[in-house]
């Protein structure tokens, strides 16, 4: 199944094929003028220049073709050349009405299932062990999340691993300064099983990394030092492993708490360190290809090419001291991924900042055959979140903002305009803290996933949290509303029923026009792993409900054909709604 359009376009495509023309140009979509029209085709212009006659011209051929193509007149109630040889259409409404019956029967409303048979990895979160979580790794995991929900609807078979860094140099800094600090004994002692204990490590570690990393790239001998404390970890020399593994628990405590109130899931707590063995063998095999070669002291693999318009570096795969690099644990995390997995794609959510490091590293791969051709490898980057001054968000007093304390502003936003919008008022304080939380989930997944993935935004709590404009909580509170008028239906047990073509007004169709248009929305955002696609339609779905809602009768309509439709009409808005937000991973109240 698919959208509208998508029909159309097969119907129009054909007639361009019979007319001897390219039938990808019979591509129809919905027309940017719908004072004129609701679909348009623009093909004809091109199509001129190939038969080499003027566009209007093909587009009166192509005009008397589908006047006597059947299918087409089964779909169009009119058809008129425009401008200079566009072609604007017009469906019969019987017609629109039998396709929104077809979506509504569908569970997920008519949207291609393009992935069945095939399995995607997705790499997202990516949150460091030992650090702070922070909003840095907030879009990695709302982006990737989303993705995976929205890859899963299409049919993917979809694995999200968080990919947490737990192999790197922060853990040597941080372990060296424990141990100079003689405190790695505490550590030691700690019962995990007591949350009191967890806390205090959480405390601990918060307020001791910021200050040991400063330290350590202020001094030279330091950060040799805890380089070659990271590299007894990577060896799982004791006590270094064994704080390392203290450590991993925890933080994957933390992970879980934060990933879970925002609602982000994933298939795989994976990390750096779950390939360090696969690491050896991985490179024995490259040095056999002559792929990996040494170079002063170090080994890496060159993977230029004489095409490159910019520099790219060679990938360490192990430095001077044999310690392994970032590149080398995604090496040899592909090898894991495909023998464990056997994927068709990978997809990394994570910082458009480091697309030279996946370049690097997926040609690597490539080189080395470790992935496949037809295995796509793709970086989905993002830009940056920054505060309302332009530059990376950060605390008031100029520290990086933890996911925690950020939830918690959100939160209390939401409770302040949910107060200001006289809502929840009568309801029990606990359902009122839930709704207040989805509100401000909603508020921060929202303003984030309706962003163009590549670039940055502008993190503004005060405009992201309210109830007016393309915020999630506007969302919310149109689903809520739809939800409500749909009881009062029902306690009058008013039914709903197809709607009906013969009672279709204008505002009713131009709602029917918009639901039916709402898989290729979804394909769009499928296609470009770009959510905004998504909440652009949500939004605009959220309007044109406001519209039909403000001028049509619904529970006071007294024809009962014409009051059914539009239930069903108000059910499919909710349905579509509901669906969207939750592809963002956002939980809708009854109520509010
Ligand atoms: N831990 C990394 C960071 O904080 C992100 C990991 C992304 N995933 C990956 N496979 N490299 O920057």
């Amino acid at each position: 199944m698919s959208a509208l359009a998508d029909k159309l376009t097969e119907i129009v495509g054909n007639v361009f094929e019979a007319a001897e023309l390219p039938q990808d140009l019979g591509l129809v979509r919905v027309s940017d003028r719908p004072d004129l029209a609701q679909f348009q085709c623009n093909g004809a212009m091109a199509a001129a220049k190939i038969a080499k006659k003027s566009p209007r011209d093909v587009a009166a051929d192509l005009i008397a073709r589908l006047e006597a193509d059947p299918q087409a007149q089964s779909a169009f109630s009119r058809i008129e050349i425009a401008g200079p040889g566009f072609l604007n259409f017009h469906v019969h409404d019987a017609y629109l009405c039998a396709h929104l019956k077809e979506i509504a029967g569908d569970e997920t409303l008519g949207v291609e299932r393009t992935g069945q048979d095939k399995t995607v990895i997705l790499d997202y979160g990516g949150s460091n062990i030992a650090k702070p979580m922070h909003v840095g790794h907030l879009r990695s995991a709302i982006i990737g999340d989303t993705m995976r929900r929205v890859m899963a609807e299409a049919g993917f078979k979809t694995l999200g691993d968080v990919h947490m860094g737990d192999w790197g140099t922060h853990l040597g800094i941080l372990f060296s300064d424990y141990l100079r600090h003689d405190e790695a004994d505490w550590i030691f002692k700690l019962d995990l099983s007591n949350p009191d204990a967890v806390q205090e490590l959480f405390d601990d570690l918060s307020e001791r990394y910021p200050q040991a990393s400063a330290t350590a790239k202020a001094d030279p001998d330091l950060m040799a030092e805890a380089q070659a404390t990271t590299l007894k970890m990577q060896r799982r020399e004791d006590p270094y492993y064994a704080m390392w593994k203290i450590i991993r628990d925890v933080s994957i405590i933390g992970m879980k708490a934060n990933y879970g109130l925002l609602n982000v899931h994933f298939d795989l707590w994976k990390g750096e360190a779950d390939v360090h063995d696969l690491i050896p063998p991985m490179v024995e095999k490259m040095k056999d290809q002559g792929y990996a070669i040494p170079d002063e002291g170090a080994l890496i693999v060159p993977v230029k090419r004489n095409d490159d318009t910019k520099e790219v570096p060679p990938l360490i795969m192990y430095k001077r001291d044999g310690g392994v690099m970032y590149g080398t644990t995604d090496l040899a995390t592909l090898v894991e991924r495909m023998s464990l997995y056997a994927p068709d794609r990978i997809i990394y959510v994570v910082d458009q900042r480091q697309h030279l490091h996946f370049e690097q590293v997926f040609r690597a791969a490539r080189l080395a055959g470790i992935v496949p051709d037809d295995v796509e490898l793709i970086h989905a980057g993002f830009g940056t979140m920054n505060g309302p001054d332009g530059k990376p968000f950060k605390t008031r007093a100029g520290g990086v903002m933890r996911l925690g304390d950020l939830i918690e502003m959100a939160r209390d936003k939401a409770r302040q305009r949910l107060e200001d919008a006289h809502l929840a008022r009568d309801l029990f304080e606990k359902e009122r803290e839930e709704i207040a939380h989805m509100i401000a989930v909603a508020a921060i997944k929202f303003a984030d996933l309706q962003n163009q993935r590549q670039s940055d935004y502008i993190f503004d709590l005060d405009r992201l949290t309210q109830f007016e404009g393309k915020t999630g909580p506007y969302h919310l509170y149109q689903a809520v509303r739809i939800k409500s008028l749909l009881r009062k239906a029902a306690r009058e047990e008013f039914v709903s029923s197809d709607i009906a073509p013969d009672a279709l007004t204008d505002v009713d169709r131009s709602l029917a026009l918009l639901l039916a248009d709402y898989p290729s929305y979804f394909a769009a955002s499928l296609k470009h792993y770009a959510p905004h696609h998504l909440c652009e339609y949500a939004f605009k779905l959220a309007q044109e409900f406001s519209s039909f809602y403000g001028v049509c009768h619904i529970l006071s309509e007294k024809d009962a054909t014409l009051r059914g439709s539009r239930l069903r009409l108000c059910e499919m808005t909710l349905r579509t709604l509901e669906r969207i937000l939750g592809l963002c991973g956002l939980d809708v109240p009854e109520r509010m």
